[in-house]
């Protein structure tokens, strides 16, 4: 399709979270004249509804090694050592640079920053706001520094809201030199840049059930594949062990998956079945805080053993004063569902929560296709490995976007402008097969993975109509067929079970196995 508007700007930023904001920022510094393109509002991301919070070492019960080492154990094997080091060692300063922008964290009875512990830390060291809206401070935050960079009468920076990633463009030299965008009012825009940084977000949405937002379609990772960019780990997605189960009387339709945070079991909650017993008594040393890999997975067993649809975890004892003060807002959005968690356990079951890889980039945001840089849940860095630890996601975000914004302020002087080479506009899925792909994703690409239910869902995938039409629905199911299929081809390749990817066929983690997987678009397949 033609477009109908133009645009240009120095660097062209994709998404609005943690990670996208932070590299604005020091771009805003430096005047650089950036656009910022986000798909809904700029606070419509999945850091605006974090919880938990921001991992990093504050106290003197604390170190560097001992969060490397929680970092490392809870990637089984698979992060790399050096970006593990380099997120820890560089997240209290990138917090400190968050606070200098009027981030306000909540503080102890002695005014020290007041410390939440969640599953696979050995110390509390997760810095939290209002108790549990982390990431809507952080989001805040960054949004407030943006908006004073865009009326700044020198500013660089302007947002365009509402609009949506289809295509990062490339050259004759297969270098990135732009995007093509679809509005909200279904025109399409084309912006020549020399620096796309895509700051996305992840792929929750291929999964019925999700703490995602609605835009997390895996936009970022279709893009890239089509622009030949190499995809790692992507069969690692993390499912995080406690989404509220709405009752039937309170069920609407298109309510958010309502993530109940794991600083709630840090606190001391724990989770039960119908009969009332332990779930993760005996299982693991950390029991109820061991990694949520670990407890996603134990869930899963419990329920296809005893056939119950959830479980639930009982945070009865904390009493009124706790669930106020610490979650006021998981006990408001819990109450708004028919659940009272002062007086009731919260029926609970694993969701799909966050992708562990993704876009292949090194710790500057590098990609392998030139010009192209992808920073925060987008990109898959070796920090992660096969499952991330809690709170280590928003900071990286930070870390990485902070240094983006400012290598990117470094490369200016090199940059030129460049022909994108004419191409289709990217194919589309018919949004009628959603409700097929939602099933055969649940089915079998979850928690628990087979050869036989990969397989099913590969060939519902690859049967999924198509359509001529390119709307923000067809946009929506042909990226989501797109990541559904890599993923599903990753966990397929992968025989064993590693951090997040469980193999029902496959239950041991094998040392051959310690590698990585990695594809991209040969021709028109996927190798
Ligand atoms: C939570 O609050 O449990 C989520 C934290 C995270 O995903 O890092």
């Amino acid at each position: 399709a033609a477009a109908s508007w133009t645009d240009q700007a120095q660097v062209v930023v994709i998404g609005s979270g943690a990670a996208g904001l932070a590299t604005t920022v020091e771009l805003a510094t430096a005047g650089i004249d950036t656009l910022v393109i986000t798909r809904g509002e700029i606070t419509e991301t999945a850091t605006d509804w974090a919880q938990g919070g921001l991992a990093a070492v504050w106290s003197d019960e604390d170190s560097l090694a001992l969060h490397v080492s929680d970092t490392l154990t809870a990637g089984a094997g698979l992060c790399d050592v050096d970006a593990v080091w380099d997120l820890v060692t560089n997240a209290p300063e990138a917090i400190d640079q968050l606070i200098t922008l009027g981030a306000e964290f909540d503080r102890d009875g002695t005014g020290a920053y007041d410390l939440h512990l969640e599953g696979g830390h050995h110390a509390r060291r997760i810095l939290h706001a209002g108790g549990d809206a982390t990431g809507r401070e952080v989001q805040r935050t960054l949004a407030a520094a943006l908006h004073a960079a865009v009326l700044n009468p020198e500013s660089s920076i302007r947002v365009r809201a509402h609009t949506r990633l289809i295509d990062v463009l490339t050259d004759a030299d297969g270098a990135a030199c732009g995007v093509r965008v679809i509005d909200e009012n279904g025109g399409i825009g084309e912006v020549s840049s020399p620096a796309v940084v895509l700051a996305a977000g992840g792929i929750g949405q291929l999964w019925s059930l999700t703490t995602n937002p609605s835009v997390a379609t895996g936009d970022g990772i279709a893009a890239a594949l089509r622009a030949g960019a190499t995809i790692r780990d992507i069969e690692f997605v993390q499912f995080h062990p406690t989404i509220l189960v709405v009752p039937e009387s309170h069920r609407r339709p298109g309510d958010r998956g309502v993530l109940v945070s794991e600083a709630v079991r840090g606190e001391g909650a724990f989770l039960i079945d119908h009969a009332g017993d332990r779930v993760m008594a005996g299982l693991h040393p950390l029991a109820d805080l061991a990694p949520r890999d670990v407890v996603a997975a134990a869930m899963e067993a419990h329920m296809a053993r005893t056939g119950e649809p959830n479980l639930f975890l009982d945070a009865t004892a904390f009493g009124k004063d706790k669930w106020e003060s610490h979650f006021p807002s998981i006990l408001a959005m819990c109450r708004e569902r028919g659940v009272d968690p002062i007086t009731e356990p919260i029926p609970v079951r694993p969701a799909a929560h966050y992708l562990c890889g993704g876009l292949a980039a090194d710790l500057q945001g590098t990609t392998d296709v030139a010009g192209l840089h992808a920073v925060g849940e987008v990109a898959a860095t070796g920090v992660q490995g096969a499952n991330r630890l809690a709170s280590n996601s928003v900071t990286e975000g930070l870390v990485a976007g902070e240094r983006l914004g400012a290598l990117l302020v470094g490369d200016r002087f090199g940059w030129a402008p460049a022909q994108p080479v004419r191409r289709d506009a990217a194919p589309a899925t018919d949004p009628a097969g959603l409700d097929a792909l939602h099933t055969a994703m649940d089915h079998g690409v979850a928690v628990h993975r087979t050869d036989a239910g990969l397989r099913e869902a590969l060939a519902t995938l690859a049967g999924l109509p198509a359509t001529e039409e390119l709307t923000h629905a067809s946009l929506d199911a042909e990226n989501l067929r797109t990541v559904g299929t890599l993923v599903a081809s990753a966990a397929l390749a992968r025989t064993e079970s590693r951090g997040c990817h469980r193999r029902a066929d496959h239950p041991q983690s094998v040392p051959v196995w310690v590698r990585r997987l990695t594809q991209r678009l040969v021709g028109d397949r996927v190798r």
